[in-house]
């Protein structure tokens, strides 16, 4: 099974701190964002990564590499030295260049050569669960078992709808029951104003999905905000008679992909740290009862 993620994005609303580092290289404590995601899809058996970059973003490929240098240095630091390898282990990374930023469609549709004809996974490179309640794997199963296209799905406050593709849905064959709670998707829309959106399922950062989706993307125009939307050509499979499923998902996730989601992150993530979490979590708890952390 290989995994696509899309990375080429600009990241404006990190700017000016993605000027020149990528959003998916911004620390979470010691880790970039892009290793939590290629930690999330080793652990699912994924060892193939295909990257889809484009201009400014190749030291997200040097994090995966080794550094010899760096290695021979912390000889007697194995600790570190086992994190500064840990990358290069995860996976077999490839890359791939979108010239344009046209849409997360467009971006997928430059994986097809790579991908070939065999289902295969969609991670987006700003958002990742908790390695604890896996999401990814249970996908898997699902799309053996459907050979359709496998989403999740979270619940989303309907103010959020416009944020997501959002979903209509009905119940999935009972067989299907083991694998979670498992839905089969009737209709999907990207980024719904709150009264337009057919539920509060938004489509979360995880897809599997069948190589048709290929040919689709190249009959798919421009959707929303002018874009050619991967929910638009999984919109075209579903009316054409693909089966469509999705796990709701109720662990934790981490949306890196906006400022405040990010440091949500960080927090959750530092105080979750054998290392130093203790210490951070008792800070945190001062600082907060402090005046300066009740200043609105
Ligand atoms: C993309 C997808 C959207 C999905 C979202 C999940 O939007 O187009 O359907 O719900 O990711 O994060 P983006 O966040 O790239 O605007």
């Amino acid at each position: 099974m290989k995994a696509v993620i899309p990375a080429a994005g600009l990241a404006t609303r990190f700017l000016p701190a993605t000027k020149v580092v990528p959003k998916e290289l911004l620390p979470v404590v010691d880790r970039p964002v892009l290793q939590y995601i290629v930690e999330e899809a080793a652990q699912a058996g994924i060892d193939d990564v295909l990257l889809i970059t484009g201009r400014g973003k190749t030291a997200m490929v040097d994090h995966f590499d080794r550094r010899p240098d760096l290695e021979t240095r912390l000889a007697e630091k194995p600790e570190l030295l086992a994190a500064v390898r840990r990358p290069e282990q995860l996976a077999q990374i490839y890359t791939c260049r979108q010239p344009e930023q046209l849409g997360l469609g467009h971006a997928v549709g430059y994986a097809g050569t790579h991908v070939g004809d065999q289902p295969f996974a969609v991670m987006l490179g700003d958002e990742f669960v908790s390695l604890s309640e896996p999401l990814l794997p249970a996908m898997l199963d699902l799309q053996a078992r459907t050979g359709g296209i496998v989403l999740a799905f979270a619940e989303v406050p309907l103010e959020e709808t416009k944020r997501y593709g959002i979903a209509s849905v009905a119940p999935a064959d009972r067989s299907l029951a083991d694998l979670g709670e498992v839905v089969e998707v009737t209709g999907l829309v990207e980024k719904p104003k709150p009264e337009d959106a057919p539920s509060n399922l938004a489509v979360l950062g995880r897809y599997v999905l069948p190589s048709a989706i290929f040919e689709a993307i190249g009959r798919t125009g421009k959707g929303s905000g002018g874009e050619i939307q991967l929910t638009d050509a999984m919109g075209l499979l579903l009316k054409e008679g693909m089966p469509v499923h999705a796990i709701v998902y109720r662990g934790t996730r981490y949306d890196t992909g906006m400022p405040l989601g990010y440091l949500q992150t960080v927090v959750q993530l530092a105080c979750e740290r054998e290392d130093l979490g203790a210490e951070f979590r008792q800070w945190l708890g001062e600082f907060v009862a402090s005046d300066a952390g009740r200043r609105t």
